[in-house]
């Protein structure tokens, strides 16, 4: 078959715009798929730091009003991305986070500004730029999910469309009283269309309406079924189990390599890597103020602090180890709440447990590269990259045994310390206390160590590129189209 052509449609792309692992994933998913014969397009919004990133403009299409007021699209590059940009300035132009205004609330308009996406990546699925015609539309979450759902209702022929679905627990639901302003037609107000309980559900929509639907993990496909990881969606993901598919995340290897990160103190090789790890847990705990002690196990996490990741159940379970050669290196933004815990958790032991609430990437990667063991105790995890990332850095990831983390973390139980193919500690259920016996079970582990040298080794070796993920996403286009 000839080389395909795919339109992505996404809220948050790496490296311009992220809040989280789908601007990763967006990132890094077409460049993956370039050598595979797929030429793959993002459509973004204009948020002021995407139209500062452009060059090589090509104006593609001006709206005269588009959902309140003028827009114009372009197309353009940033570094190797290629991009279709939504200039609109009465939507995007607002500095900060790109879903939440300065109250930390959701922008009131957000139904307009988003179903602004999914209108116009529709309209270039339908030819708007007879330059680039999409044989495939892939909308990421509820954001991009009106795209498939004005296709559906729209003129034919349309493209084949995909909506992946990074976290089921954003939904994007709004009024109904906005059906005929969001140019949505009366019958899609239906319980097989965007009608969810009672009000308009850009997710639910696009889960009724694509031709496939993914998951960034098989774990979280099958999750996605219950009622508890269906969060109210899985009466109809079981109708639509046929066109389901789990396809795990990859992990950008060139943002995330220990040999040539230059936020590290040292960087690594595997047969280095007990110097150069030792180097970087000093620099780190330097930076942090903690207490610079080669013995005590340093635990890092890299986070959103919100109930989805379990870290409230972290603070709770730091109070078994109080007398315990253990260290804390957070760093994660988010829930008020819980960031006051960690907090004052730091404020009674700062040379012990070090908290930085903020976003920040080079400190992200000092972390990867300078702890000894990574948390994770997510309550649900679609699939998760930072886990990938703290494999591939050598800190032994300590994670809940749920979505993306039970497909990539390999227990170090009985059985898989014998078979040697141990690469962390996975605990369940979701509890403050099977999370202090895990950290219990870490810090043993830590104590001997030649098997915690041939954890980090198995987690080191083992492959999260995107090269398989490009390869499934790649045959899925290809069996759309062919369909
Ligand atoms: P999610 O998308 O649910 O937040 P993922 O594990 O898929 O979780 O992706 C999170 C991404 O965001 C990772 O690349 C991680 O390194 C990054 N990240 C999260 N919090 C921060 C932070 N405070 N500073 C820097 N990077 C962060
Ligand atoms: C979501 C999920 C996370 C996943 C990421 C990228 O934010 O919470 O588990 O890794 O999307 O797919």
């Amino acid at each position: 078959m000839a080389g395909l052509r795919i339109l992505s449609i996404t809220s948050e792309i790496f490296p311009l715009v992220k809040t989280g692992g789908l601007a990763d994933v967006a990132g890094a998913l077409p460049l993956a798929l370039a050598g595979l014969d797929c030429e793959m397009v993002s459509l973004v919004p204009g948020y002021p730091a995407v139209m500062e990133a452009l060059s090589g403009r090509r104006r593609v299409h001006d709206f005269a009003d588009l959902f309140g007021g003028p827009a114009r699209l372009w197309r353009a590059k940033a570094g190797p991305l290629e991009l279709y940009v939504l200039d609109g300035a009465h939507l995007y132009q607002r500095k900060g986070n790109p879903y939440l205004g300065p109250d930390g609330l959701d922008w009131p308009d957000n139904a307009q500004r988003f179903a602004a996406l999914g209108f116009v990546g529709a309209a270039i699925g339908r030819g708007l730029d007879p330059k680039f015609l999409p044989d495939v539309v892939h909308a990421h979450d509820w954001q991009a999910g009106l795209a498939p759902v004005y296709l559906h209702y729209g003129a034919p022929p349309r493209p084949k469309t995909v909506i992946t679905v990074h976290n089921l627990a954003f939904q994007g639901r709004f009024d109904a009283a906005l059906l005929a302003s969001l140019r949505l037609p009366p019958e899609a107000f239906t319980m097989e269309g965007v009608e969810y309980f009672g009000g308009i559900g850009f997710l639910k929509g696009a889960l009724a309406h694509s031709d496939a639907i993914t998951t960034v993990s098989p774990t979280y496909a099958v999750e996605i079924l219950g009622s508890e990881a269906g969060m109210g969606l899985d009466g109809l993901l079981r109708q639509r189990a046929g066109a389901l598919h789990g396809i795990l995340n990859g992990l950008d290897g060139e943002a995330w390599n220990p040999e040539t990160d230059v936020h590290l103190a040292a960087r690594y090789k595997r047969a280095v890597m007990a110097r150069a790890r030792a180097h970087n847990k000093l620099a780190l705990q330097r930076r942090l103020g903690l207490a610079a002690d080669p013995h005590a196990l340093l635990l890092g996490v890299v986070s959103r602090l919100s109930e989805q990741k379990g870290l409230d159940l972290l603070l709770e379970a730091m109070a078994d180890f109080a007398d315990s050669p253990v260290q804390l290196a957070l760093l994660g933004s988010g829930d008020p709440q819980i960031q006051q815990g960690f907090a004052r958790l730091a404020a009674g032991a700062p040379q012990r447990y070090a908290c930085s609430f903020s976003y920040d990437e080079p400190l992200a990667h000092m972390i990867q590269g300078g702890s000894d063991a990574f948390l994770v105790p997510s309550r649900f995890e679609p699939c998760g990259l930072t886990q990938l990332a703290a494999l591939r850095y050598g800190a032994i990831p300590v994670v809940a045994h749920v979505g993306g983390l039970a497909d990539t973390v390999i227990d170090a139980n009985a059985a898989a310390l014998q078979a040697g193919v141990a690469t962390g500690v996975a605990f369940s259920p979701v509890t403050r206390d099977a999370l202090s016996a895990a950290l219990r079970r870490t810090l043993a582990l830590y104590r001997q160590p030649k098997i915690w040298r041939k954890l980090q080794a198995n987690g080191m070796v083992a492959d999260f590129s995107w090269e398989q993920p490009a390869r499934q996403y790649a045959a899925l286009y290809r069996h759309l189209v062919a369909a």
